[in-house]
């Protein structure tokens, strides 16, 4: 059986937080697609541990991890992932398995990231710069390199290809600012290290999995408003981050997709640049971004914040057929007299409902406003001991998505999880 986790906002939904919750009900943890942008957040002995590459099911002992091909892989910045995780007490060595299809994000990729946002001035999309574009274009383009070949004899020249076709286009930007032979070092040094973990046809291994009735959950990078087709384009990333991206990042046929589990903020954040019809660019959204510490867990900017948005979360549940919702970071609505959410689109005057083509940055919203809540409430472990006011928001939420809200997470640790049989 194949559930699946997503992001149904622009990222940072707290999905670290809940694949680990989860966890203990899989046997396998799967990436499917994404890299090193992503930054899921757990909370490990107390303590906070941030994970870019690796599953967020590596800190439980019998759960194997998997990277699928859908996945675009930076060694340099995986093997220090690996080394933090392996301290922190993650099961790296035993239960990680390595997709050979998967690809890899080489430094000219990282380089062309940043050679081609500079070009783009204001109008960059504020890429996390880890080479994501850059890697997934090479592959799109039938000329990127796989994690396989460092197997192969023939790795560094097909290296020296790809490099010299990056260094082309970099070129082509007027793009001076990088340290070509310092990075080459540690990739290398990282590759020699990478070739130690298991590597398997991952399309293969899943599949077993499946028909030994194995319980296996998708972890799913970045939002539905990311993604590549559906999302605020051109301010997305370059894979699809709704549930048909499971399908070709992992080789599972869709009818053995069981749950899909959707993951958003009680409120709404983005980080990097782009459309977000209900940014709060006033004092309260800064007590948004002061009271649940919107930093990004990658690269550290700011997260711009604002108030629900329901046409964007109706527009991703309907993309990805999600049968179940997890509201985050509930407890950070503690405090506002009201918590509103936005309901419909305002484009050029005209209302819609709908996430259009002419989505845009000169989309406003219009709001629903409803009662907020003073309590204090991340200590509350049962649904019924939840104010009334954080009640009927959630009952709110519930008939606009027409989706059951079946975990209500009250703060970052594993404990301060809600759980609802619905
Ligand atoms: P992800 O990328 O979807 O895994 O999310 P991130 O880890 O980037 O960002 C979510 C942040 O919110 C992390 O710092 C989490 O520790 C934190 N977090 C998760 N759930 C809650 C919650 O219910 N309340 C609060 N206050 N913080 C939470
Ligand atoms: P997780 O998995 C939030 C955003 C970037 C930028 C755009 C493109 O932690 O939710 P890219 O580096 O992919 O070319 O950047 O997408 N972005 C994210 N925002 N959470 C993420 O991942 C993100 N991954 C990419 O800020 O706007
Ligand atoms: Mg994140």
């Amino acid at each position: 059986m194949v559930d699946v986790l997503l992001g149904l906002q622009w990222g940072d939904e707290g999905k670290g937080k809940i694949a680990d919750f989860l966890t203990p009900k899989y046997d396998v943890v799967a990436r499917f697609q994404g890299g090193p942008n992503a930054g899921h957040s757990l909370e490990i002995n107390g303590k906070r541990h941030v994970l870019n590459t690796l599953p967020s099911g590596i800190f439980h002992e019998n759960c194997i991890n998997i990277i699928g091909n859908g996945v675009v892989l930076d060694p340099v910045r995986f093997m220090e992932e690996i080394d933090r995780t392996v301290e922190a007490g993650g099961f790296v060595e035993q239960n990680l398995r390595i997709s050979y299809k998967a690809h890899l994000i080489l430094p000219t990729h990282k380089i062309l990231d940043a050679a081609s946002e500079a070009a783009k001035g204001e109008a960059k999309i504020g890429s996390t710069l880890r080479g994501i574009g850059p890697t997934y274009r090479d592959k799109i383009g039938r000329s990127g390199l796989r994690i396989g070949e460092i197997f192969s004899k023939d790795f560094i020249l097909k290296y020296k290809q790809s490099k010299e076709r990056s260094l082309a286009l970099i070129d082509h930007y007027g793009f001076t600012d990088f340290d070509l032979d310092a990075m080459e070092e540690e990739f290398f040094g990282a590759v020699e290290r990478l070739r130690k973990y298991q590597f398997v046809n991952s399309e293969y291994l899943v599949n077993q999995y499946i028909t030994d009735n194995k319980n296996i959950l998708a972890e799913g990078a970045q939002g539905s408003m990311l993604d590549i087709d559906f999302g605020s384009y051109p301010f997305v990333t370059s894979s699809n981050t709704t549930a048909g991206g499971v399908c070709t990042g992992l080789g599972i046929a869709p009818r053995h997709i069981e749950n899909v589990i959707g993951i958003f903020k009680a409120y709404c954040t983005r980080v990097g640049s782009g459309p977000f019809p209900t940014e709060l660019d006033n004092q309260q959204g800064q007590d948004l971004r002061d009271k649940g510490s919107e930093y990004g867990a990658t690269t550290g900017r700011p997260r711009r914040c604002g108030w629900i948005d329901l046409v964007a979360l109706k527009y991703a549940i309907m993309l990805s057929g999600v049968n179940k919702l997890c509201m985050m970071k509930s407890d950070v609505l503690s405090g506002f007299d009201t918590v509103d959410a936005g309901v419909a689109y305002l484009v050029d005057g005209n209302r819609s409902t709908e996430v259009g083509f002419d989505y845009s940055g000169s989309v406003n919203a219009e709001f629903v406003s409803k009662p907020g809540w003073k309590e204090d409430i991340t200590a509350i472990q049962d649904y019924d001991v939840l104010p009334d006011t954080v009640k009927d928001y959630i009952t709110f939420l519930e008939s606009q998505l027409d989706t059951g809200i079946n975990i209500i997470s009250v703060g970052p640790g594993r404990t301060q999880t809600i759980e609802r049989n619905i």
